[in-house]
């Protein structure tokens, strides 16, 4: 049977192999998807050994994307504009490719919520890794604006310098941002130690839509603080990681699972 898995550290509770294995009953493909916990300076060795085994694919998580992107032997466009991989496939020729899933499932996830994405103005809050992995998604889309803010300046202008060839983007200050904005994307772990981005409540308005690219058991803070402030809808991550799990199968097996089961069923495991 082809082998798959997901390496981060720490990974005990991922939820990718009940995602996967789902998708996988959905399609009828014969495979199994487990877990590797890869020693903190031993994600190399692990994923080669694993390859070696003749394994198919996997998925990388936290904090091992960059060295997979070092581990490559081929890297797609947007792996390489995003400067981290999520997905590892070895082709019928041996060879390993590094792909990032990221911003399409983020795309996938805005599309299924109704989100327009084309001509519309977007602010994408944070620039670090996990808003590197979703700006050329989102440029593709053709928005009239994607602005990056960040409380340290000068990383929001090194992600303008990497994607501004492919579409209108630019940095700002949290305290100088100027609305309105159609979608709000918060991909800052500010939320991680209890607190928010920094920016005004007016740039909320009953068009905004906002995405929370984290999710919990409740909604998260971002999200109950842009419902409290006017937000026409928010969204958290869950849809994001099935969306970009979703992407990596379809690389992996050449079909396209559908999110919309396996959403329902974590999103009631989350809850219970
Ligand atoms: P990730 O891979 O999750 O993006 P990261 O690369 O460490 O993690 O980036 C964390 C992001 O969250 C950064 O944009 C960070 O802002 P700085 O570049 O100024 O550090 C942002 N962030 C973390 N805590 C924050 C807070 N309390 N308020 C606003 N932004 C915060």
């Amino acid at each position: 049977m082809d082998q798959y898995a997901v390496f981060g550290n720490p990974i005990k509770h991922s939820k990718s192999p009940f995602i996967h294995t789902l998708f996988a009953n959905q399609t009828q493909q014969q495979m199994s998807y487990g877990i590797v916990e890869a020693p903190i300076d031993g994600f190399t060795k692990a994923v080669q050994a694993f390859f070696n085994s003749d394994a198919k694919g996997c998925n990388i998580t936290a904090p091992f994307k960059e060295e997979a992107f070092q581990f490559a032997q081929s890297l797609t466009d947007r792996a390489r504009l995003a400067g981290a991989v999520n997905t590892l496939k070895k082709t019928d020729d041996g060879l390993i490719i590094g792909d990032n899933t990221d911003g399409a499932g983020l795309v996938l996830d805005l599309k299924n919520n109704h989100v327009n994405l084309t001509d519309a103005r977007i602010l994408l809050l944070g620039a670090g890794g996990a808003a590197r992995g979703v700006c050329s998604s989102l440029l593709a889309e053709k928005p009239a604006q994607l602005t990056i803010a960040n409380r340290t300046f000068e990383k929001a202008e090194t992600l303008v310098s990497i994607f501004k060839e492919l579409g209108n983007i630019n940095a700002s200050e949290f305290n100088n941002l100027s609305g309105p904005f159609d979608l709000i994307i918060n991909s800052t772990s500010a939320g991680l130690h209890g607190s928010l981005p920094n920016i005004s409540t007016s740039l909320i308005t009953p068009e905004t839509a906002i995405y929370d690219m984290t999710y919990n058991a409740q909604v998260t803070a971002f999200n109950a603080w842009a419902k409290e402030n006017g937000a026409r809808l928010t969204i958290d991550g869950l849809g994001m990681l099935v969306g970009q799990a979703a992407e990596s199968f379809a690389i992996w097996r050449g079909v396209k699972p559908g999110a919309k089961q396996v959403l329902t069923e974590l999103r009631h495991n989350l809850a219970g």
